[in-house]
């Protein structure tokens, strides 16, 4: 007897972009299991990404909104004189971040949050950051429409993503492993972070990349 089609059958023969759409439920309890081993990776920052971060948010300013915040390390990349709020959907990423950074008070500058419904008033920043973020958002246009939202319209939206690599031997690695990787990570590793984030609400300004085209830069401003 013919069974009947299941969710999974849709989703296994979905485009890739919608196949590789994971639920809030699967992201948190992903996060659960790795947030002690991400709390951990200060020093893969320190040798590599921090640099990145450090030049993608220079321009940061004022009251700064760091999306999907995970352990807050974007917290000692941005400039003197900001004022953090850092949120994450995952609540043990969020006591990592706590605990990383005791001046960093959950419900107080820490709130747990979906990034694509942020419960934060329309221009409530004057900067909006965002780091290796978007691969996983289920949604990550509406993730980028609520950054824009709560940007005041003179703000910036500073994103730092990771995506397919410019170099060939690379690209097809990453594309040849992107479902494998997704499934163990949740992340589309294999993006191109440029294109979604211009095909977005923002207005991308200018933007840079880095290590073999994988990291980018982007500094956006809320749509009109
Ligand atoms: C790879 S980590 C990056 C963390 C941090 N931004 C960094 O650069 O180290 C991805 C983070 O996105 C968070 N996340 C995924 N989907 C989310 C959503 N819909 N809303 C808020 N946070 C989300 C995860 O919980 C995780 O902390």
């Amino acid at each position: 007897m013919a069974r009947e089609p299941t969710t999974d059958d849709s989703i296994a023969s979905a485009p890739t972009a919608d196949r590789h759409r994971q639920s809030l439920a699967d992201i948190r309890e992903t996060y659960a299991e790795n947030a002690s081993t991400m709390a951990r990776l200060g020093w893969l920052d320190r040798l590599i990404t921090g640099r990145y971060r450090r030049s993608a948010f220079r321009t940061a300013e004022g009251r700064v909104l760091d999306v999907a915040c995970g352990t807050a390390t974007n917290y000692r990349a941005l400039p003197d004189g900001t004022e953090y709020v850092g949120i994450d959907l995952s609540p043990e990423m969020l006591d990592a971040a706590a605990d990383r950074h005791p001046e960093l008070e959950r419900g107080e500058t820490l709130f747990e949050m979906d990034a694509q419904s942020l419960a934060f008033p329309d221009d409530s920043f004057e900067t909006v950051v965002s780091s290796l973020s978007t691969c996983t958002f289920p949604d990550p246009l509406a993730a980028l429409a609520e950054m824009s939202r709560v940007c005041a319209p003179d703000g910036q939206v500073l994103l730092l993503e990771h995506g397919r690599s410019d170099v060939g031997a690379i690209a097809r690695f990453q594309d040849w492993r992107a479902d494998a990787h997704f499934e163990k990570h949740n992340c589309r590793w294999n993006q191109e972070p440029l294109d979604l984030v211009s095909g977005s609400e923002l207005a991308v300004r200018e933007y840079a990349t880095w290590a073999f085209g994988i990291l980018t830069g982007i500094r956006a401003e809320p749509g009109e």
